[in-house]
């Protein structure tokens, strides 16, 4: 029987949204591997040779800089028999990607440069590996692993504009993955609302004004597909920490002129977000795995010449974040086990305090609708 998702009246997703093999097959053919996706920070691949991988469902990507100082993603599979050629998830080539099957060897902008034993009439310049699209964004790495033609991610979050963050000019000071028994759009449709914060996160309640509803005046100027606004901080504090302080000796340029960064960007359309505070960034994804599985990874910035155990303490920083998601987590967990139950029906959004789960839905009805009710 085919999945007929109901038009946007502001209810949430029926059940078979979240537990049906097809929807997740549909997903990530027409959600995820058609639109940019974050994949790390440009300080991971500044060298030649320097890579990160991107894998999610059957896409893999090797992301590494050429000799030519670009940043190329080529797909992970090798032209001779499709071996994958790079199991690690970062590291270096220290001449070429050499697959371990037939030790046909690659330089690092995709050109097949030895075959072995291939005889005279072999043409290596036809055998290169295939390319997927990189984008860097403020030093923010997004791939785009196949279908669909979508906008670069500039043009996309046009409106985006950190005005104390340097976040080009970071490194990645700590990453942690949690794997969670969830659809992954539970995780990402708890992260675009905060009802839920006032019962269930107390640490944050303390910094964090968990009754905002996300209209801070400024409206959402960045349309449908993202909300970029200031973080709804308590008065007095100024940093999202244990403290609600700046922790870190090293912070970013803080600029009083400036006033409060702008740094809480959520993209729909990437399920990817972020949270700029003076001395350090959050990035989270929410990436699926099966439609009972998904991974929620947080990676944290800090400015690029801090230094940790002097300067910042990694073990505390990150921690109002941290324990939020923990806590997130087991939310995350309870929301799927009830989603499953046969017996569930969505109900209707809070008008205020949900309205980017609605803005959301819309996006994923766009993309998904129709192919849902085929
Ligand atoms: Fe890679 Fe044969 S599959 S060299
Ligand atoms: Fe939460």
């Amino acid at each position: 029987m085919p999945t007929t998702l109901p038009p946007c009246t502001g209810l949430g997703l029926p059940r078979e949204a979240y537990v049906s093999e097809k929807v997740f097959d549909a997903e990530l053919k027409r959600f995820f591997y058609t639109t940019w996706l974050y994949a790390g920070h440009e300080s991971q691949v500044r060298e030649p040779g320097q890579f990160i991988r991107f894998a999610l469902g059957d896409a893999d990507v090797i992301i590494i800089r050429g000799r030519d100082g670009v940043l190329r993603g080529l797909h992970n599979t090798c032209r001779h028999r499709g071996a994958q050629l790079l199991g690690d998830s970062s590291g270096t080539c220290r001449r070429a990607i050499v697959c371990s099957y037939h030790a046909w060897s690659y330089d690092f902008d995709g050109k097949l440069k030895g075959a072995p034993k291939m005889g005279s009439d072999f043409d290596p310049t036809v055998h290169r590996l295939r390319q997927a699209e990189v984008e860097v964004w403020n030093g923010v790495v997004f791939v785009h692993v196949g279908g669909g033609n979508p906008a670069p991610v500039a043009e996309q979050l046009a409106g985006v504009q950190f005005a104390n963050t340097d976040i080009a000019r970071s490194k990645i000071a700590k990453v942690v993955d949690f794997e969670l028994t969830t659809n992954w759009k539970a995780s990402w449709e708890n992260a675009l609302e905060c009802y839920h914060c006032a019962v269930n996160h107390p640490e944050l309640g303390r910094i964090f004004d968990v009754d905002a509803d996300g209209e801070d005046g400024q409206g959402f100027p960045g349309g449908p597909e993202y909300i970029f606004i200031e973080n709804t901080l308590r008065p007095g504090s100024v940093s999202v920490t244990p403290s609600g302080q700046i922790e870190s000796k090293r912070p970013y340029k803080c600029d009083p002129e400036a006033g409060i960064e702008r740094g809480f960007l959520q993209w729909h359309r990437s399920a990817f977000e972020m949270i700029a505070s003076p001395d350090h960034v959050a990035l989270m994804t929410y990436k699926p795995l099966s439609p009972s599985k998904s991974i929620v990874t947080q990676t944290f910035l800090v400015p690029e010449e801090a230094q940790p155990g002097a300067e910042f303490d990694p073990d505390e920083l990150f921690d109002m974040h941290i324990v939020t998601r923990q806590q997130d987590n087991a939310l995350c967990e309870q929301i799927y086990a009830g989603l499953r139950n046969i017996a569930y029906s969505p109900g209707p959004f809070n008008g205020s305090l949900e309205q980017e789960n609605f803005r959301f839905l819309s996006t994923y009805r766009s993309v998904m609708g129709d192919i849902i009710a085929d």
